[in-house]
């Protein structure tokens, strides 16, 4: 099968399509045909090797985690899902992963993907629909709880958005001044994140940008509650004003399947921002980095 495979840390040039075997199911996972997958801001940051620490790869490795396909074939003990059910998949950052044409994945990282939906929009849910949900997981807040948002026209600020809604709380997006319509649209209420916030009325929020996080903070109240799925900028929480819980989002099939069928029912929509083909994974990452909206999908 074709893959594209990191050959060493560095810039995109180091991303080239190889022939290597198709891998094989081991218990518990399913080999998927995949249709197609995308790039997030994390693969960049592997890429480079600025992960390579605490996430080793093998090298030459194949990245890309959020796929969409078709299940082919079932490793021993798999049940509830069956050769031929369209998938989506949050593949592990462990050198095989989504971009290639075929994947292997585990069931616990598996969800059926609604008839109503592409594939592509398939391949914009599983990183996305995840952190967005464990992030307002993490904040505890209850029907009627206000929550502050930054980067909330990004892909987890609209699956935060979204999941906040589906609980009955009431999301604020925190957004810069050329978006506040589009947000106010979106999340009912808006906010200009790029000003320095005059009074702190929050109690919760979901820091998604660094540069922004001190104002983000600036927004809570003493002893409100941040959830950062960014590192916290040194120095922006002064004298630990604020309980600051930064998140790393975890795989897991129930979440993967909520926001299935949030998608289907139209309550969440990952905007495209535009595809390629997985030759051109490269260039998909260059235009990730050059900060394009919404997300970057591939076409295998
Ligand atoms: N911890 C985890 O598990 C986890 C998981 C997924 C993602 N992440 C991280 O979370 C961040 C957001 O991910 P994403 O996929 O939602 O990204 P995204 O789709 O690119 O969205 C980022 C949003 O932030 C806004 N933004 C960027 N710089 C800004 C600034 N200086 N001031 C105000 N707004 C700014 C962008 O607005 P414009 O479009 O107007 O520029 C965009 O709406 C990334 O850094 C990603 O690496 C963490």
């Amino acid at each position: 099968m074709k893959a594209a495979r990191l050959k060493s840390y560095g810039d995109v040039d180091q991303l080239v399509i190889d022939e290597v075997p198709t891998p094989q199911p081991q218990a518990g996972e399913v080999l998927i045909k995949i249709e197609t997958s995308a790039v997030n801001h994390f693969d960049l940051i592997i890429r480079q090797g600025y992960a390579a620490q605490f996430i080793p790869l093998e090298l030459p490795a194949v990245l890309g985690t959020d796929a969409a396909g078709t299940v082919i074939e079932v490793g021993a003990g798999v049940t509830g899902i069956a050769v031929g059910d369209r998938v989506i998949a949050d593949f592990a950052h462990n050198g095989k992963g989504a971009h290639a044409e075929y994947g292997v994945a585990p069931i616990t990282a598996i969800a059926k993907l609604a008839a109503n939906l592409t594939f592509e929009q398939g391949a914009t849910l599983p990183k996305a629909g995840l952190t967005g949900r464990q992030s307002v997981d993490a904040l505890h807040v209850k029907a009627g709880d206000r929550v502050l948002i930054s980067g909330a026209l990004g892909t987890v600020g609209r699956a935060a958005i979204q999941y906040l809604r589906e609980i009955g709380a009431k999301p604020v997006a925190g957004v810069r001044t050329n978006r506040l319509e589009e947000a106010r649209q979106l999340a009912g209420e808006a906010l200009d994140i790029t000003e320095t916030p005059s009074n702190a009325e929050f109690d919760y929020a979901i820091s998604a940008v660094a540069p922004v996080a001190g104002n983000l903070i600036g927004h809570v109240r003493d002893g409100g509650h941040v959830v950062s799925i960014v590192p916290v900028p040194e120095g922006a929480n002064t004298e630990h004003r604020v309980k600051i819980d930064e998140i790393y989002h975890s795989t897991d099939a129930e979440t993967l399947k909520a926001v299935v069928e949030v998608a289907s029912r139209g309550e969440l929509t990952i905007p495209v921002a535009k595809t390629f083909r997985l030759d051109q994974l490269g260039a998909a990452q260059s235009a990730v980095a050059n900060g394009i909206q919404g997300k970057v999908v591939l076409k295998h």
